[in-house]
């Protein structure tokens, strides 16, 4: 047992961050001065400056603020004619020429529809979601937009809430791989590039917090749940130079995350050195006025302002009053000044002084080959085999198939929420039943709804259980439709909408083999579903090549490799349910209901194969990690003990077992994919240093104290039965 002394060592700096505490309040991050930038600001009056930090939304109103030489940018202009034209305003009459910045929710496809974020995380697969920004800047930049409002980044532990559909999941660490992989796919080495497209880090921050799943909602957390869980994928998207972060529309501790000078400020700007552009969201300054806490839209300017937001979107409160607060000293020059520095810097950043006009030959007007094929790729990726007694994969031999199901035949449903507003972005995908066909094409493949996504009516069951029964196998497809999640769109119940679940039950009747295949933009509860399914694929809101990825998967073509990247509750009532909970006094019953079997219905991490593999033979390069500059390298052997290639992800968690701030049951600090041909083998090898095994106080100090930590293997987080420890000291 280390001594109380030597265990409440703390070595501040590390982490990769200097120490903070709550009360430390240092200068925002001195940025070099770019010559061109302050040349620039000196010849600009206030009214430009102020301009500059004005965000509009669509032709018409930047048309009327360009008249009136207040516009920095807009977002949701589409088509290059439109975008070309109000640039040649700017740039063309106005005294400065300062060209606008154009930006878009391109949140996983611009043209191309690609699988939601959620989707894309449970490949594990960083390259997944690498490859759909890279894709997606590549058509948004190409047809004039160089302004992508994502990734987003806010860490969700209730499925309630709509928006956990555009994030990462539950876990900080795989959520902030994923949000480093995907600020380098949209923005590059150097977003200058006729390629490339400045991202933007959101909803800054604890978001996914919102009470009762509610939007828009009131967000407490203490600052060590803060710096451990919520801020590590942002500041992982600053360290990958991500050009423009967005705060949230929720609250901070009793302030509105817009007005919250510690996050924004001291962590964002201070810590962290973030040198690029705070842009509100949509709204999100006058929203103060409706939190109680500005008194009209001048105190919110000010106060947003003051705060560190530096271009305020739509609410028009920043050009409407930032002249007059300025002059009579409510806010300070140099934050003015800041705001304008930076975002003149991200547009000579992303070239608009030397290229302000898109090239009408190259806009982007509809998917190609290529893109579809990494969008069939990455929607083969993202999908998790949550069940299979042995229904999967199907035989293209079989003679009849019955797809049954609201989705079966869903083209917008499967593009899933916030799909891409790009010019050819609406192409249909191919159904799922029509993928089916194509992929068994001497088999007679049936298409009977059952029900409706959303309805009371059981009418039409009947006839989808008969249909069932005359076929040799049956793909039944349920979840939600596109608007059941994303913004503004929770969900009190998390169980299959309408009557799907007696639709379910009714297929399970009828005896015949049966494979469920969820489309759905949140974990949902499954224990109807679970207890009649042979097979349950989860497939999300696969996008434009999702029905042939889903038929790829159901005939074994590709074979599942993802994971959970968020846990699936037994009941709405166990929410929040996340697997890297806090040890309590009572680890057994304090998981528990009255009500309820023990644990989720699958856990964090969780996913099947059609193939086996066996990991083991744990090692550790040492037993012991120095707190200067240490590393221990744990290794061990993945095989492939089935007959199918297929992937595995092997997950490494770490747990603390004496910590002076009470520590997760687990904490994920390594991850990765491998392919493995049947009987192969390789050798995984994860490396840890305190990074790892320090955390957050309620200081904001990251410390690293000595003791032992307990290392676990396996792959899923209620699945690690590789076991060893180490020492930190
Ligand atoms: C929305 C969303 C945000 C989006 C912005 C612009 O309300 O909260 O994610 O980027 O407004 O559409």
């Amino acid at each position: 047992m280390t001594s109380e002394l030597s265990r409440r060592t703390v070595l501040a700096g590390l982490g990769g961050a200097v120490a903070l505490t709550a009360a430390a309040r240092p200068a925002a991050a001195t940025v070099p001065r770019d010559p061109r930038v302050e040349r620039l600001l000196a010849r600009m009056s206030v009214a430009e400056k102020v301009g500059q930090l004005n965000l509009v939304t669509g032709a018409d109103n930047a048309r009327t603020a360009l008249a009136g030489g207040a516009l920095g940018g807009a977002l949701n202009v589409i088509g290059v004619p439109a975008i070309n034209a109000l640039q040649e305003i700017a740039v063309k009459q106005s005294p400065l020429g300062i060209p606008l910045i154009f930006g878009l929710d391109v949140i996983h496809g611009y043209t191309t529809n690609f699988p939601i974020p959620l989707a894309q995380a449970s490949s594990f697969d960083p390259e997944v979601t690498r490859t759909e920004a890279t894709v997606a800047a590549a058509e948004a930049r190409a047809s004039g937009i160089c302004w992508a409002y994502g990734p987003m980044l806010d860490l969700a532990r209730d499925p309630r809430w709509g928006r956990i559909a555009e994030g990462n999941g539950e876990d900080p660490y795989l959520g902030a791989k994923l949000a480093e992989a995907k600020v380098r796919g949209f923005q590059g080495d150097d977003y200058s590039a006729d390629d490339k497209v400045a991202a933007c880090a959101k909803h800054y921050v604890g978001y996914g917090l919102s009470e009762g799943g509610r939007d828009y909602n009131t967000a407490d957390l203490s600052i060590e749940k803060m710096h451990n869980y919520y801020l590590p994928a942002f500041r992982a998207a600053v360290r990958a130079g991500v050009a423009t972060v967005m705060p949230s529309f929720s609250s901070i501790n009793g302030v509105p995350a817009h007005a919250d000078s510690y996050t924004l400020r001291d962590v964002l700007k201070g810590l962290y050195g973030f040198d690029g552009v705070v842009v509100s969201d949509w709204g999100g300054i006058d929203q103060m006025i409706a939190w109680n806490y500005a008194a009209d839209g001048a105190d919110a300017a000010r106060l947003g302002l003051s705060a560190g937001v530096d271009m305020d979107m739509v609410s028009g409160d920043f050009a409407r009053n930032l002249a007059q607060l300025l002059a009579s000293g409510a806010v300070s020059r140099t934050h003015l000044d800041d705001a304008v520095r930076r975002v003149l810097r991200l547009k000579y950043r992303l070239g608009l002084f030397d290229r302000p006009y898109a090239d009408p030959a190259r806009e982007v007007t509809a998917p190609t080959a290529a893109t579809r094929a990494a969008a069939r790729t990455v929607a083969g990726r993202s999908m998790v085999l949550l069940k299979n007694s042995g229904v999967l994969p199907l035989s293209t031999s079989v003679g009849a198939i019955a797809v049954v199901g609201p989705l079966g035949q869903a083209t917008g449903d499967l593009i899933g929420c916030w799909g891409g507003a790009g010019v050819g972005s609406s192409t249909p995908p191919t159904t799922i039943v029509d993928a089916i066909r194509a992929a068994a094409p001497n088999a007679n493949v049936t298409y009977t709804a059952g029900c409706a996504i959303n309805s009371a009516d059981t009418s039409g069951i009947g006839a989808a259980a008969a249909a069932a029964s005359a076929a040799d196998a049956v793909v039944v497809v349920v979840g939600e439709s596109a608007v059941m999640s994303g913004e503004n769109r929770s969900r009190s119940n998390i169980k299959l909408p309408g009557v799907q679940e007696q639709l379910v039950s009714a297929i399970a009747g009828s005896g015949k083999p049966f494979a469920v295949v969820l489309i759905n933009g949140r974990p949902l509860d499954l224990s109807a579903v679970d207890a009649v399914a042979p097979a349950i694929l989860e497939a999300w809101a696969p996008g434009l090549e999702g029905g042939n990825a889903i038929a790829d998967v159901l005939f074994g073509v590709v074979n599942p490799g993802g994971k959970l990247p968020v846990t699936f509750p037994r009941s709405v009532g166990q929410i929040p349910y996340y697997y890297n909970h806090d040890n309590t006094g009572h680890p057994g019953s304090s998981q528990s209901y009255l009500d309820l079997p023990a644990g989720p219905q699958w856990a964090f991490g969780h996913g099947m194969s059609y193939t086996t593999f066996a990991i083991g033979n744990l090692t550790l390069s040492a037993d012991h990690l120095r707190r200067s500059n240490g590393s221990v390298r744990v290794g061990v052997t993945v095989t492939n003990t089935g007959k199918r290639a297929g992937d595995e992800v092997v997950q490494l968690y770490l747990r603390d077992p004496v910590a002076s701030i009470i520590q997760p049951i687990r904490k994920l600090r390594g991850f990765r994919r491998v392919t493995l041909d049947p009987g192969g083998s390789t050798t995984v090898e994860f490396t840890l240093t305190c990074d790892d095994v320090g955390f957050y106080d309620n200081d904001g100090r990251f410390v690293v104290e000595n003791g032992t930590m307990e290392v676990y293997v396996g792959n899923s987080s209620d699945n690690t039965p590789l076991h060893a420890t180490f020492t930190v000291g």
